[in-house]
């Protein structure tokens, strides 16, 4: 891929693709708050360096997925505001992303200033699967630069107009934040340093099948909780009372528990479950045995001797991956699994990185600092997969292999 240092930017316009998409909050008033800016800091070394070199920068992103309708509360101008304090200086804010709105916000950047646009995804065509649609939207961006930076790596496996074929219309380089996610996951894929260390959680076991598959031919360890732990519990055949569960992959579960046995990965499972009598951060909660998890109870996180256990998984780890809460960490009775295990990864000497927009914000929540830990990805299904080893649309197109 061609980096940003090679490219001459002096008075040029450069559209820069970042994933800007940051949880954001409601207040009762109406008022809109970012409560994890995590992306938009990623997202600085490239604008700053573009515009430190006379660049005119245009930056674009999505936020949520609105459909292709204008949803007020997904509009992207707080995170405008945001990036202007982190920069220390004006972002313009553009409330259409192409024509002659967008164009004169783009004809009125001096060299070294910085504009966002609206949110991409308040237009159908951002991430329609018809190529020609696509195609046409990815035209009118381009009208507005000259050159175009691919840097939303947490979206770099979507193949929309703004991550794909914006590329094949301008000439192109991966910013920054690319060039260092893609850095960290080639050595996790490496893998060499060991023993290696895998924390899966999150809600759907449905989303990690690709991601455990991987990891049984790759990992040492897999260490599983959150959500997803149910439908291997009930794979092992405990009762899991209201609990998340998948039923339909029960077996494939089963099926997993078997091959780690026989692939000698050592697959580590709670013994015991924070239970709630309802999904609310007030709920009446007890610690029981995963044998006796009773039926109209759900398990919200996993409970302190298995945080314990997992955190003796990790003590002696030299590389560490990990995608997905252990528990419901929104609410403080539910978050002492999620700590447990960032403590662990956090006072370990290993090489940890955690991946997937809610464990960054988990571990932010809890309140540790992101140099407490190896790299903190911004990707999460990105993350997951390119370690799956698949082809990530947003990257080869930046190879020209598209
Ligand atoms: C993410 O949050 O994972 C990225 O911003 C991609 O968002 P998406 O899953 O809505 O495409």
């Amino acid at each position: 891929m061609q980096s940003i240092d090679d490219l001459e930017v002096q008075g040029k316009v450069v559209l820069v693709r970042s994933d800007l998409n940051t949880p954001l909050e409601t207040s009762p008033d109406g008022a809109v708050s970012i409560t994890d800016d995590g992306r938009i800091r990623a997202a600085l070394p490239t604008i700053s360096d573009l515009a430190a070199r006379g660049a005119r920068v245009v930056v674009m992103s999505h936020l949520g997925r609105p459909e292709g309708q204008v949803v007020p509360r997904l509009s992207l101008q707080p995170v405008a505001v945001r990036l202007g304090e982190l920069l220390n200086a004006p972002v313009a804010f553009s409330p259409s992303t192409v024509g002659e709105q967008a164009q004169g916000v783009v004809a009125g950047l001096a060299d070294g200033q910085v504009a966002l646009l609206e949110n991409l995804r308040f237009t159908e065509a951002e991430t329609s699967k018809d190529d020609a649609a696509r195609g046409a939207f990815a035209d009118q961006l381009a009208l507005l630069a000259d050159i175009y930076v691919g840097d939303g790596f947490g979206v770099s496996h979507r193949k929309h107009a703004s991550v794909y074929d914006i590329a094949l219309r301008l000439p192109h380089a991966a910013g920054r934040l690319i060039a260092s996610e893609v850095s960290v996951l080639q050595r996790l894929t490496r893998g060499d340093e060991r023993p290696y260390v895998v924390v899966l959680g999150g809600s759907k076991v449905s989303d990690k099948l690709g991601v455990i598959e991987t990891f049984l031919g790759k990992a040492d360890r897999i260490l599983i909780g959150g959500g997803m732990v149910y439908t291997f519990l009930a794979a092992m055949g405990y009762g899991v009372g209201s609990s998340l569960l998948e039923p339909d992959l029960v077996e494939q579960c089963r099926g997993y528990i078997a091959q780690a046995q026989s692939m000698g990965v050592d697959l580590v499972l709670p013994t015991d479950i924070v239970v709630a009598d309802r999904f609310a951060g007030d709920a009446e909660s007890t610690v029981v045995g995963v044998a006796a998890i009773p039926n109209d109870w759900m398990g919200l996180d996993i409970g302190p001797e298995s945080a314990q256990k997992f955190a003796g998984a990790l003590s002696d780890a030299a590389t560490v991956f990990w995608n997905g809460p252990m528990g419901v960490f929104e609410f403080d009775a539910f978050a002492s699994g999620t700590r447990a295990v960032a403590q662990a990864m956090a006072s370990s000497s290993a090489f940890t990185v955690v991946g997937g927009g809610d464990s960054a914000a988990a571990v932010r929540h809890l309140g540790f600092a992101d140099e407490q830990f190896g790299y903190i990805s911004t990707g999460g299904g990105a993350s997951l997969e390119y370690l799956e080893g698949r082809e990530l649309p947003g990257l080869s197109v930046l190879e020209d292999k598209a």
